[in-house]
């Protein structure tokens, strides 16, 4: 393991998933290098009121130094070679538009060409995408991303833990998208099963 992982964010709505996983990685110490496209900063300010995607505005001031950003028109960055290694990377929230270049080799931005780059290395790339309804194009992107390697990871959080908040929505989608990584955490994401005498 290399305790680093890539991340892209993209113009999907669910900007808070984001947010809460590069927190909960540089907390558990991983190095995270973070692509945003320009819809991805816009759904930043849209939805959680954070106007510049720099690393204290993502995670606070005590955990930026475990953070960096890339330009997302910087082809020239670290993400965008394949000689960068790193534990894997994850999209999210991944947008239709992102889904659907990365399945047809699209590197318009940098958050698709590090994803490209991950294909090809063979490392792990995981599409926490969020749309709804999908359209026959989406299923067959998706398709054709879990035959090249891909993990698709929609943004469907279970209720079988019982949040009573949005942020326990959101602390169980991060949770498991922290386990398709492959690091620690101590969110409730686990069933422990239970009994139904009924069933
Ligand atoms: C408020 C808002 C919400 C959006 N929500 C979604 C969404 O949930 N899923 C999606 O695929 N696109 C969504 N879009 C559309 C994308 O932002 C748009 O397709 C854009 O081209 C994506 O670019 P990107 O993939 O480079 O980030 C939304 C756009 C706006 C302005």
């Amino acid at each position: 393991m290399h305790h680093r992982v890539v991340i892209g964010i993209s113009g999907a709505s669910g900007a808070a998933y984001s947010v809460r996983l590069l927190k909960l990685l540089a907390e558990a110490g991983v190095e995270c290098h973070v692509a945003v496209t320009a819809l991805g900063r816009r759904m930043l300010f849209e939805e959680l009121e954070i106007k510049k995607a720099n690393p204290e505005a993502l995670v606070g001031g005590d955990l930026a130094g475990r953070v960096v950003i890339h330009g997302d028109n910087d082809f020239g960055a670290l993400i965008a070679s394949g000689t960068f290694q790193h534990d894997g990377m994850i999209i999210v929230p991944c947008s239709s538009n992102t889904l659907n270049s990365i399945a047809s080799g699209l590197t318009n931005t940098l958050v698709q060409r590090a994803a490209a780059v991950s294909l090809k290395e063979r490392r792990k790339l995981i599409i926490a995408h969020r749309e709804s309804p999908l359209s026959e194009i989406d299923i067959q992107s998706m398709a054709k991303l879990n035959q090249a390697g891909a993990i698709i990871a929609p943004l469907s959080p279970g209720f079988y833990m019982l949040p009573k908040t949005v942020e326990d929505i959101v602390d169980f989608m991060a949770g498991r998208l922290m386990d398709q990584l492959g690091y620690d955490h101590d969110l409730p994401v686990r069933w422990t099963g239970s009994v139904n005498t009924e069933a």
